[in-house]
């Protein structure tokens, strides 16, 4: 009996001794699993993924961390070219069918516009998620984010019943000396171009003629403009929208900012509603990349990165804006397409012709 014992006893652990070896053995195993075959599987993601260039009309700094996030999801090799909007679009004409790019985005349509035949055909999953206004006429460039033109204005100098109701407002004496722009920028260069269809060359020189003689204050850019209407430097300026959220939410002075937007409700173009819009050159060597990254570019997680960072406008469904905002169906947009926006030179010209801008 005790020698049976003794076998039992030797046999238990002997079992016990086995399935504790081959639990380890199956531990190194599955630790090897955890260790080695992700890796594996990166590295041929990373193979197959292949590359994807990108022509930035939009700055590092802004654009950065989606291209970043982008890379991490997709494995996709990407190299980003960045430049103002013009300089990409001069770029690409010089390059023409030699270009590296794949894709050019931009911070305005007109961009886009002045290189439209060097664009291909967009797919139809990609196009049917932008609204009708904010994509190309001919299915070649869509809306990534929406910057609406608009008024600032002083809150303590300027009263409700004062306020202009059109561009042609300003032209009125009680204006002179009180008013402000910022004619090297893009966006008001935009808005020019949109005057210039909407109004004619003439009537377009006329008010640019009128703000001068009414003595508008020159600024190099929009956010000083801002800056000036809360201090009440100046009563009005002519700025994109989303400038005066830089002081009243980022830079938390709320109430103590004296400066508010004014969308002009003649829809004119006063408010002209724009957007940063992107395309795939029609020569493009990793075309699916370029799509994917597209269709990133138009995703919720995006579109609420615009919201944050840039307080423009999402173009998709159900992405939410800051309340402070006007919400875009609330905002008369100027009666243009903006697939009509592309002579971007011709609007430089007319603001150099009339003095506006140095020649
Ligand atoms: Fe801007």
């Amino acid at each position: 009996m005790k020698i049976l014992c003794q076998i039992y006893k030797s046999m238990f652990f002997a079992t016990v001794l086995f399935v504790l070896l081959i639990s380890c053995s199956l531990e190194t195993e599955a630790t090897g699993v955890i260790n080695e075959v992700p890796v594996e599987v990166v590295k041929e993601t990373e193979k197959s993924k292949g590359n994807l260039v990108i022509y930035s009309g939009r700055k590092e700094s802004l654009i950065g961390p989606v291209i970043d996030q982008f890379k991490s999801i997709s494995g996709i090799n990407i190299e980003v070219k960045y430049g103002t909007s013009t300089e990409i679009a001069a770029q690409l004409i010089l390059e023409g069918s030699k270009s590296p790019a794949d894709v050019f985005y931009a911070q305005d349509p007109g961009s886009l516009g002045s290189v439209i035949d060097m664009l291909q055909q967009l797919s139809p999953d990609l196009l049917e998620k932008i609204p009708a206004w904010a994509k190309s006429d001919k299915g070649k460039w869509i809306g990534i984010s929406g910057r609406a033109r608009t008024l600032v204005y002083n809150t303590d100098n300027v009263k409700a019943s004062d306020l202009p109701k059109t561009l042609n407002d300003l032209c009125d004496a009680k204006w002179k000396g009180r008013m402000g722009w910022a004619p090297t920028n893009s966006s008001f260069q935009t808005m020019i171009t949109a005057m210039r269809k909407i109004w004619g060359e003439d009537k377009t020189k006329a008010w640019v003629k009128c703000m001068m003689a009414n003595d508008v204050k020159v600024y190099p850019k929009n956010t000083p403009q801002v800056e000036a209407a809360g201090k009440a430097e100046i009563d009005i300026g002519l700025v994109n929208h989303y400038y005066l959220y830089k002081f009243i939410l980022d830079a938390g002075e709320g109430d103590k900012f004296k400066a508010r937007n004014l969308h002009l409700e003649s829809g004119g173009p006063g408010s002209l509603v724009t957007v940063s819009s992107i395309g795939i050159l029609s020569t493009a060597k990793n075309k699916d990349n370029a799509h994917q990254f597209i269709d990133f570019m138009i995703s919720k997680l995006v579109q609420n990165y615009f919201v944050n960072a840039t307080r423009e406008y999402p173009l998709i469904e159900d992405v939410d804006i800051h309340p402070l905002l006007t919400p875009l169906h609330e905002i008369t947009k100027a009666n243009i397409s903006l697939s009509d926006l592309a002579d971007i030179q011709g609007s430089a010209k007319l603001l150099q012709e009339v003095g506006a801008l140095p020649k």
